[in-house]
């Protein structure tokens, strides 16, 4: 196996900065001027603060000091200084331990240690004077320390709301006056609640920060297995480069998995839930290093994020039908409890969401990412798994554990009982290349991970995995931008997640008991056309954008199912039914075969299937039901009105468009192109349509079967030639034996000059000869969309 030693050249490589950014290494100047770095840390006594910030900061102080450069640390909170101090202490003589230390030391800890809380002091900081004080301080300090100043750092560990005066006075106050000396001001999530509550908090900020002064933290960048992955891609461009994309990828799925609930958070977590608490930030964020290019530089923060910013712009925003929500049974009792509410209050907060997402880029077009978070599963992991498309066929019968197994590529960012992050290739694709020091230890012999024994897996892990905030510390000071959220891919990223928010707004999640009882229960489907629960409850199909704003009525007509109200609403109901249609259909069949009428009346349901935009065009097949012997140019043609109208509008491939054959100037359509068509359903559909929309006529005619017209005979094929009587010119038009035969029909009828043909059916009459319309008669019964004027006139 080659061991390559990419991640120890970027130890070194960071280190050269350190050393350089604190020393000019000269011939001419042998005593270096010592370099100082102020840093306060605002919401100092927080939990935070307490579980990561200090100890991070010791372990980058012990680091610091090993190269002769000096850090000054400030703990600040709103609470007066002889409180402060002591709570302050207490924190840190707690918090602060050598057993902790994840770098190297060459002296004693407990001296750095004791050196590390000697230099860190305590101060309020409520007003601005307060501000201006500190931050005064800061030359003085660097003077008495005959040091020069480096830097000056902010890390803001308080709640967002607080932000935008902290940044006001650091803005005012502390920028510095030397020159090389930076100013950067860290920022905890959340950033915003959506685009619009984003955007205004990034425009506060941006009146008194500067964009390359904010380094907004998503830990999940500093965890070890996030942050392999680029560095791990580009290590094996040789290897993987061709297959990572959507002719080999099948799937790549995202998943953050917690046992914990909610306990402790719930004034916070119910604010949110977890599509905003993880993933539009930390799931979306570890998308975007499996998914994007690899920069020309990965090490360049500007080359990284034009890459970044590149491939968030090709994702898809995300609409209701591309997730499944749950919330967890004790969650409503444990909110009421924790936050005083009364026995009445409940959450729609989800705990658990599935989302599948697509890019639009050549590299990943269809292929979908499946993101997957939720607190009480069943266990705790955290991975990134890539399966690739399994095309061999093994003629041995034990070739199933060979070439002919799942091949995939998982980066394990950590799991149950502190499992380390690690790297699992298939030992069907070409063995990795690796960073040097990760070794192939493991727990999981004998077991079964992600439907492949382990031992199937080549399997590498970290020698020692520095926690997430000490390295993003680091990489802060290093100035790694990279390894922060820059404020256009917070703005992408919240374009990307608001839409499904918003479309959430009232939505019931689907109750889980919690832990391993959880069983099937969150187990779903992702297709290009939708998101669903494999296990059916009685919750509504999907529902759309205007399923809540439409005010049709619903009622019996000819003793079947009707929908009337205005136009509009009829129109808009009868788009909702196919819509839906169309997802049940693909889900259990793959695939939606809809034959559209002509005239006049559809033309408007055409442009409401057109705004759809989350529509499954890709996988539905349209058809016409009758068509005039004309060319396709002319404007009587109906599959021109259904082009201009719909097709025009929407994604659907050219292959799944089916016009009826009518080519070339046509006087009169003849027996061969019936046939055709004829042939091309029975082929395609099996000789099912799932979705036929008809019209009526004034004379009772659906489709084109005009009263007393020798095609209401016809009783086996599926296409007719037929003659208008009124002008005597040739049509094509779909049949009885077609029409009954599909899984669902329904009759649009609007405008007031339909009334008089409305009642003349409406008693139920069964006519074909004089009223064709009244010959169509489906298992499933017709389903009328009539408006109140053809109703009532
Ligand atoms: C935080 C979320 O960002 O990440 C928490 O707010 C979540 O809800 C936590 O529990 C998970 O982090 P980790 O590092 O334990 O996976």
């Amino acid at each position: 196996m080659m061991m390559t030693s990419l991640k120890a050249s970027f130890m070194q490589l960071s280190m050269a900065l350190i050393i350089g950014a604190i020393t000019m290494v000269s011939t001419q100047h042998p005593v270096p001027t010592p370099k100082i770095t102020s840093v306060v840390i605002v919401g100092a006594t927080g939990d935070l603060a307490q579980r990561y910030l200090w100890q991070g900061f010791f372990n980058l102080f012990v680091e610091m000091e090993s190269v002769g450069h000096h850090l000054k640390l400030y703990g600040a909170t709103r609470v007066n200084a002889e409180e402060g101090t002591v709570l302050l202490k207490n924190i840190l003589n707690e918090r602060v331990q050598c057993n902790k230390l994840t770098v190297p030391i060459s002296s004693n800890c407990e001296d750095l240690r004791e050196k590390f809380l000697s230099r860190v002091q305590y101060k309020q900081l409520k007003k601005a004077e307060q501000y201006q004080e500190l931050c005064k301080m800061f030359e003085m300090e660097a003077d008495q320390e005959h040091a020069k100043e480096n830097g000056r750092w902010f890390y803001l560990s308080v709640p967002a709301f607080a932000y935008a005066s902290i940044a006001e006075n650091v803005g005012s106050f502390c920028r510095p006056t030397v020159s090389n000396t930076w100013l950067r001001v860290v920022l905890e999530k959340p950033f915003g609640h959506d685009l619009e509550s984003a955007t205004k908090l990034s425009d506060q900020l941006m009146e008194h920060l500067h964009d390359e002064e904010m380094y907004r933290i998503d830990h999940y960048l500093g965890k070890t297995g996030v942050s392999s992955i680029l560095p791990f891609r580009q290590l094996n461009q040789d290897k993987y480069e061709q297959i990572w994309n959507k002719h080999h990828v099948e799937r790549v799925e995202i998943v953050m998995k917690e046992k914990l609930d909610v306990t402790g958070r719930f004034s916070f977590y119910n604010e949110y839930g977890v599509i905003r608490d993880v993933m539009q930030n930390h799931l979306t964020e570890i998308l975007a290093l499996i998914a994007m290019e690899i920069p020309a530089n990965i090490s360049s923060p500007e080359k990284h994020r034009f890459e970044k910013i590149n491939l968030m712009n090709k994702i898809q925003p995300i609409r209701k039908q591309h997730a499944v929500i749950g919330q967890y049974k004790a969650y409503q009792e444990e909110l009421r409890d924790e936050l005083g509410k009364a026995d009445n209050f409940t959450s729609l907060v989800p705990t658990f969401a599935g989302v599948t997402l697509f890019i639009n880029s050549p590299r990943w077009f269809g292929v979908p990412f499946v993101l997957v978070s939720g607190k009480k599963m069943d266990s705790k992991s955290g991975y990134a798994r890539i399966v690739f498309k399994q095309n061999t066929f093994c003629v041995n019968d034990d070739g199933i554990e060979g070439a002919c197994g799942t091949k995939q590529i998982v980066i394990y960012t950590g799991g149950t009982g502190g499992t380390k992050p690690m790297l699992l290739v298939s030992k069907n694709l070409p063995r990795p290349n690796v960073f040097a020091g990760w070794t192939t230890k493991n727990s999981f012999e004998d077991q079964n991970l992600f439907g492949s024994d382990f031992k199937d897996f080549n399997h590498y892990s970290p020698p020692v995995e520095a926690d997430a905030y000490s390295a993003l510390l680091r990489s802060c000071f290093l100035g790694e931008k990279q390894n922060f959220i820059a404020s256009d891919d917070l703005m992408q990223s919240w374009k990307i997640w608001s839409p499904l928010l918003k479309d959430l707004e009232g939505t019931i999640p689907r109750e889980y008991p919690g832990g391993i009882n959880n069983g099937e229960i969150l187990d779903f489907v992702s297709l290009t056309s939708g998101t669903q629960f494999v296990t059916q409850q009685n919750e509504p199909l999907f529902e759309n954008r205007y399923q809540h704003n439409i005010a049709f009525k619903t009622s019996t007509f000819r003793n079947e199912f009707l929908v009337s109200g205005e136009a509009k609403q009829v129109i808009q109901a009868l788009a909702v039914d196919i819509y839906n249609s169309s997802i049940f259909s693909i889900k259990s069949r793959g695939y939606f075969h809809l034959a559209l009428s002509g005239g006049k009346s559809p033309v408007p349901l055409f442009h409401e299937l057109s705004q759809l935009d989350s529509f499954p065009w890709r996988d539905t097949h349209i058809w016409l039901v009758d068509e005039r012997c004309v060319d396709f140019d002319n404007d009587n043609s109906n599959f021109k009105s259904l082009a201009k109208n719909l097709i025009d509008y929407i994604s659907i491939p050219y292959r799944n468009v089916h016009p009826m054959p009518i080519t070339g100037v046509w006087e009169n359509c003849d027996e061969e192109q019936s046939i055709y068509y004829d042939n091309d359903i029975r082929k395609r559909t099996n000789g099912i349509f799932d979705y036929i929309v008809l019209g009526l006529g004034k004379d009772g005619h659906t489709a084109s079967l005009f009263p007393h017209s020798s095609t209401l005979e016809e009783d086996r094929q599926f296409v007719s030639v037929t003659v208008n009587p009124s002008d005597g010119s040739s049509r094509l038009s779909l049949t009885y034996p077609c029409l009954n035969a599909a899984r669902t029909v329904s009759v649009l009828v609007t405008g007031a000059d339909k009334v008089d043909i409305v009642n003349r059916i409406k008693g139920g009459i069964v006519d074909k000869m004089n009223l064709p319309v009244t010959g169509v008669s489906p298992d499933s019964g017709v389903r009328w969309y009539i408006d109140d004027e053809a109703l009532t006139g």
